[in-house]
C-alpha cells in the first residue's frame, strides 16, 4: 500500500491555490488598506479558484504572532511600518494547505533582517525533512538560522502535521531543538512554520482573535447549528463567513460546542516575522507543495 494520500493531486491543487493566495495577499497589504477588505479579498480569491479557506486569513501585526483575523466590523487600516504576517489556508474536500509570509507595510525596511531570519529558517528547516529524519533536526536548523541573525525563535509555536479536515493533526514540529522525539513518516503532510522575534521568544494569550471552530459535532437537534457544522466541520472559521441572522443566532446558542482562539502576543512585545510552507514528506526530501515563483523554497 502506498504511504501517500490517494488523492495527492487534490493536496497539490489546494497548495497551489494557497500559495497564489499568499502572494496575492502580500500585494494587498499596503498603507490605508482595510484589514477586513484584505482578508475578504484573499478568501474570495481562494473560493474563485474552486477551493475553500481552510481557516480565516490571519493578518497578525507587529507583536501579534498569530491568530488575529479581522472581525466583521473591523474598520482598521494598515499603516506604513506595520509588520504583517499573511497566513493563508485553502482546502479541497478537506485536503489542506497552510502557508505564510511576512510583509513590512509601505516598504519601510526596518525589519528586513527579521523577515529574512524567518524565511531562512523555513528554508533550512525544510532541508532537514525526509522520511525517517528526526523532527528535532528541523528545530535545530530553524533556531540556528534565526539566532544567526541575532533574533529568537518563538518556542511556544510549532509547525504541525496536517490530515484531512485536521489543520493541526498529531505531530508538532517545534522551532527549537530538544522538544521532539518524533520522526517524519513517508507520505505525511507537514507545515513548517518558524516565527522569529526581537522580543523574548515566548507568546501569551491576547484578546479574542475572531477565529473559532467546532470542537465537537453539535448533533442534529438544532438544524441551523447542524448546517454550520456540516459546512465548517472542525476547521477554524470566521464570523465574517456567517452572514445570516438565523446562522448568527445558532452560533450563539451553540457556544458550548465551539472553541475560540485568542491572539498570540509576543510576551516581551517584540515584533514577529513568520514564514510557512506545507510540504510532503518523501523518502529522500521534502516536496514543498506551497512553493511559488516568488517563494521557490528551498
Ligand atoms: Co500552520
Amino acid at each position: 500500500m502506498s504511504p501517500y494520500p490517494d488523492d495527492l493531486d487534490r493536496w497539490r491543487e489546494a497548495a497551489r491555490i494557497a500559495s497564489r493566495a499568499r502572494e496575492y495577499g502580500l500585494t494587498l497589504v499596503v498603507p490605508g488598506a482595510r484589514r477586513r477588505d484584505v482578508a475578504d479579498a484573499i478568501e474570495r480569491f481562494v473560493r474563485s479558484e474552486g477551493a475553500e479557506p481552510a481557516f480565516p486569513t490571519n493578518l497578525s501585526r507587529n507583536d501579534e504572532a498569530a491568530h488575529y483575523s479581522p472581525a466583521p466590523d473591523d474598520a482598521a487600516e494598515f499603516v506604513a511600518g506595520d509588520l504583517v504576517k499573511v497566513d493563508v489556508g485553502a482546502h479541497l474536500d478537506g485536503a489542506i494547505a497552510d502557508t505564510a509570509d511576512t510583509v513590512e507595510v509601505g516598504g519601510t525596511r526596518r525589519y528586513e533582517n527579521l523577515v529574512r531570519a524567518a524565511r531562512e529558517a523555513v528554508r533550512d528547516g525544510i532541508a532537514e525533512v525526509r522520511a525517517g529524519a528526526s523532527v528535532d533536526a528541523v528545530g535545530r536548523a530553524v533556531a540556528r538560522a534565526i539566532r544567526a541573525r541575532g533574533f529568537k525563535p518563538i518556542v511556544d509555536l510549532s509547525g504541525h502535521s496536517i490530515e484531512r479536515y485536521l489543520l493541526h493533526a498529531g505531530k508538532s514540529v517545534p522551532n527549537v531543538p530538544g522538544a521532539s522525539d518524533a520522526r517524519f513518516v513517508e507520505g505525511e503532510i507537514v507545515a513548517i512554520e518558524p516565527f522569529a522575534t526581537n522580543g523574548v521568544g515566548h507568546i501569551g494569550n491576547g484578546p479574542f482573535g475572531h477565529i473559532q471552530r467546532f470542537r465537537a459535532d453539535p448533533g442534529a437537534s438544532d438544524p441551523a447549528l447542524a448546517a454550520l457544522f456540516a459546512r465548517f466541520r472542525t476547521l477554524p472559521f470566521s464570523a465574517r463567513w456567517v452572514t445570516g441572522e438565523e446562522e448568527r443566532a445558532a452560533l450563539k446558542r451553540g457556544r458550548r460546542f465551539l472553541q475560540t482562539y485568542p491572539v498570540f502576543v509576543e510576551q516581551g512585545h517584540g515584533w514577529v516575522a513568520q514564514a510557512e510552507h506545507t510540504v510532503l514528506v518523501r523518502d529522500d526530501r521534502a516536496e514543498v507543495l506551497t512553493a511559488s515563483a516568488t517563494s521557490p523554497i528551498p
